[in-house]
């Protein structure tokens, strides 16, 4: 278990046009899972890669436990790393796979035994040691790569998004293996994935990343719900985030709102918070996830049971099992809603729909930051 303190750290690749990582702070304490997530090519692996010593820094200081490790050897940073990419020595047994970063340590031999036995059973690969990789199933091999991160109980692991050449229900077992990982070794681990529902589940604290630059670090519900700004919030979520962009008006009584347009056209007023009248006249956008727009109806045979709401006409509805995704257009733009797995209805249905304010967010129209109360 380690701390690991990145500070203002910065690489240009030689001969690169521009910055690849421009003033990275993240700590990490000890035992912590982080997630780092960003689309491709906003700098996560060349991150890791600093991290483990296999790219330089142009500057700043990576420090783990308290000393600085910038200039030190990527063996000597005490680090295991398990790329997506993992290459097994396809002639030594898995046994021998495990084994070789041991062996290369001069163990003993007895250890050496202990040790892989140790991991092979944590991993549930302890009936495979014999094989040679080219008799594991693509997942066993994954298994026999972080095996062979695990046997060295490092300070600190290092995961490039290690599970993204595996298939679907493969990927859905070692996420649950690494998170049982973590909670008996308590380890502190920094995690790559583009998967979403990974980061949510598996990280204690997630680093959302474009281009270069951290843009929100903080547990999953806080990345989720107060999303700092436009990029963090349409980044993490399925479907995404809806954006509805409108100007403040105030209502005789000083109450900020929208206007929308049902489904006729006809005007409606879409009340927001009252902290938000200080914007009035300006343009926002307010952020509603799908889940924040609900239907009380399943079947909309008995309209006059529900409380006032704002009717739209259905464009798409998309049942994806555990719930159903239905389209709208609002003042033009289309939103998403998560209703319930059995809503039925058709393309062109005027369904009444209401809208959850107290969970929304809204941003500034032009920087795209969070707005907050006072
Ligand atoms: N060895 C390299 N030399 C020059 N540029 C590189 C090198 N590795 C990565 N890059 C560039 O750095 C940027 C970040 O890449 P990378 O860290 O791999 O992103 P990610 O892992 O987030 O997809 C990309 O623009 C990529 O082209
Ligand atoms: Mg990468």
């Amino acid at each position: 278990m380690a701390t690991l303190d990145l500070k203002q750290i910065r690489k240009t690749y030689p001969k690169a046009a521009q910055e690849t990582l421009k003033g990275i702070d993240i700590s990490i304490e000890s035992g912590e899972f982080l997630i780092l997530v960003g689309p491709s090519g906003c700098g996560k692996s060349t991150l890791m890669n600093t991290i483990a010593g296999l790219e330089d820094i142009s500057s700043g200081h990576i420090v783990i436990d308290g000393r600085e490790v910038s200039q030190v050897e990527p063996k000597d940073r005490d680090i295991a790393m398990v790329f997506q990419s993992y290459a097994l020595y396809p002639n030594m047994t898995v046994y021998g796979n495990i084994a070789f970063g041991l062996k290369i340590r001069k163990m003993a031999d007895k250890e050496i035994n202990a040790e892989v036995q140790r991991v092979a059973k944590m991993l549930q690969i302890d009936h495979l040691l014999d094989r040679k990789p080219s008799q594991l199933s693509g997942g066993q091999r994954q298994r026999v790569a972080m095996g062979r991160a695990l046997a060295r109980r490092p300070k600190l692991y290092l995961f490039d998004e290690p599970l993204s050449n595996l298939d679907a229900k493969l990927r859905v077992e070692m996420r649950h293996q690494i998170k049982r990982l973590h909670q008996q070794l308590n380890t502190t681990i920094v995690y790559v994935t583009h998967d979403q529902i990974e980061a949510m589940t598996l990280a204690d604290r997630i680093a959302v990343m474009k281009d270069g630059e951290v843009q929100q670090l903080g547990t999953p519900n806080e990345i989720y719900a107060t999303p700092n700004n436009m990029f963090v919030a349409s980044f993490m979520g399925s479907p995404s985030m809806n954006f509805i962009r409108e100007v403040v008006c105030l209502s005789a009584e000083k109450q900020p709102f929208i206007e929308v347009h049902d489904h006729a056209g006809a005007k409606q007023r879409l009340m927001l918070p009252s902290w938000l009248a200080e914007h009035a006249n300006r343009e926002i956008v307010i952020g509603l996830r799908p889940e924040h727009i609900t239907c009380e109806l399943n079947h909309l045979d008995n309209e006059s049971a529900i409380e006032p709401s704002i009717s739209l006409s259905l464009d798409v509805l998309e049942p994806t099992g555990p719930d159903t995704i239905a389209m709208f257009s609002l003042n033009g733009e289309e939103v998403a809603c998560r209703l319930a797995p059995d809503f039925v209805a058709q393309t062109g249905q005027v369904v009444p729909l209401k809208f959850d304010m107290t969970k929304a967010v809204f941003f500034d129209a032009s920087s795209e930051l969070r707005l907050s109360a006072g």
